[in-house]
């Protein structure tokens, strides 16, 4: 039977006719106006009919052809088939999550201060990679050969590791460079030791890595390495600023920590997160100047300039550096070409540096004034480095609920208890003095010590 169905052409839509008819046989077809074994009109009668050209319904009917609703039968004519094909599902609009958050003021730790206007030497970087051609082939998965050698002096002149460009490996940030390494070099369940309280990402990477994980506590000088289970087939630690108490660990702690992983045949993964932020004490070298076939090194720029910037290094030994880089040729995830240019132009043009100076001056003065403010109220520790400070409280707060009062009241902030596990201790707060003005970082501890107040 020769379909009769009731067809419009608007041509004021601006979508092609030949799509407006298929997607009214479709629809037809769904909400069974037309069945299996209907016949279509010829594409000549059709064009006729609703005066069109003949290419507009051509073209109609080999869509719906290529898609499966009709068939063309020999001598007979074209016919809807019996077996409607599966719709494509529908996609929802992605609905626009807002940040609810967006209108307080933040005290949550972890994001650097970004300047409003672009610095001249971020502009001139970038001028660099715009006046460059892209490599002509996929280039060196492990990183820009130029980078990773000025990514090599950069480490070995600031946090005292001495390296080459084949211990550097450029990853898009401290996470990135966690994850690889948990999947080329970890097996299922092996057990890895974390600082408790510690940093929540880390903690995830290795749950999705199905990595057994030993919470080790920690005191005022970072890991306590003498609680360490010997059959740890790694370790994460922060040395120059325990996440999130901050505790630099000292040397004797760092010796006793190496001497252990070379005993137990482990490896240590340190996450030198915010190193490049101290204030009135003397720079303790990475753990990795100590041992760099025991160590594997996390730098990032998340601190320094930017998190959105997806940008950070991995240091280690050369097997380990062509091990992960191995896997990373196979599996086309290293950071894009115009990102690494413009770090490399950044460091060879002393950007990183003069950057992380002025935001170390900048720091240093919200941090006294966060410490100043807060003190009357608890124990402010980990204030000689880093963009946070920990403000511990008496045992009789709920350090949650007084987060969720701060953020009653206009001040985002990060209960200490968060950031813990298994392993029992004080309430706090996480304070980060870094990412607003000062202007707003006065307003939010104002806010914050009204509400301490009333607890
Ligand atoms: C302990 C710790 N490590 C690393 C990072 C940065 O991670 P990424 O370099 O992946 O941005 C953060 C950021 O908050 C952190 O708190």
């Amino acid at each position: 039977m020769q379909s009769s169905l009731p067809l419009t052409i608007d041509r004021g839509s601006g979508v092609p006719l030949h799509l407006q008819l298929a997607e009214q046989y479709r629809a037809a077809v769904l909400d069974g106006r037309l069945q299996a074994g209907h016949r279509l009109p010829s594409t000549r009668d059709l064009a006729r009919e609703l005066s069109v050209s003949r290419s507009v319904t051509q073209a109609a009917y080999d869509q719906l052809h290529a898609e499966g609703w009709i068939e063309g039968r020999t001598g007979a004519g074209t016919f809807i088939t019996d077996v409607a094909p599966l719709q494509p599902a529908v996609r929802r609009r992605g609905e626009h999550r807002s940040d609810p958050d967006a209108d307080l003021l933040t005290l949550r730790p972890g994001i650097p201060f970004i300047p409003p206007t672009p610095d001249p030497g971020w502009r001139r970087a970038w001028r660099v990679v715009s006046t460059q051609s892209p490599p002509r082939g996929y280039d060196d998965a492990a990183g820009l050969p130029a980078l990773r050698a000025a990514l090599a002096d950069h480490v070995a002149r600031v946090r005292g590791i001495a390296c080459g460009p084949e211990n550097v490996l450029v990853t898009n940030g401290t996470v990135h460079g966690l994850r690889l390494l948990f999947t080329v070099t970890r097996e299922r369940g092996d057990r890895i030791a974390i600082e408790d309280p510690g940093y929540l990402n880390a903690v995830i990477a290795a749950r999705d890595h199905q990595l057994e994980i030993v919470d080790v506590p920690v005191d005022e000088d970072g890991l306590q390495v003498g609680a360490l289970p010997d059959d740890a087939a790694a370790v994460y630690v922060t040395p120059s600023h325990q996440y999130p108490l901050g505790g630099r660990l000292p040397v004797a702690r760092r010796n006793e920590l190496v001497r252990w992983a070379r005993r137990t045949d482990s490896l240590l993964i340190e996450d030198d997160y915010d190193s490049e932020f101290r204030y009135d004490v003397a720079p303790l070298p990475a753990l990795a100047h100590l041992d760099l076939d025991r160590v594997v090194h996390l730098g990032t720029l998340s601190k320094t300039l930017s998190p959105a910037l997806r940008l950070g290094w991995l240091v280690a030994s050369e097997p380990m550096v062509d091990r992960l880089a191995t896997f990373r040729a196979n599996s086309g995830d290293w950071p894009a070409w115009p990102m690494q240019a413009a770090l490399l132009a950044m460091l060879q043009d002393g950007y990183l540096d003069r950057a992380v100076r002025r935001s170390r001056r900048l720091y240093a003065e919200r941090r006294t004034h966060t410490v100043e403010t807060l003190s009357p109220y608890g124990q402010v520790i980990g204030q000689d480095a880093g963009l946070h400070v920990t403000l511990v409280l008496p045992d009789t707060i709920d350090d949650r609920k007084l987060a969720a009062t701060a953020r009653e009241a206009g001040v985002v902030i990060a209960p200490l208890s968060e950031y813990r596990r298994t392993t029992p201790g004080p309430p706090g707060l996480v304070i980060g003095y870094a990412t607003p003005t000062p202007k707003a970082l006065h307003q939010a501890l104002t806010i914050l010590t009204k509400v301490l107040r009333g607890h």
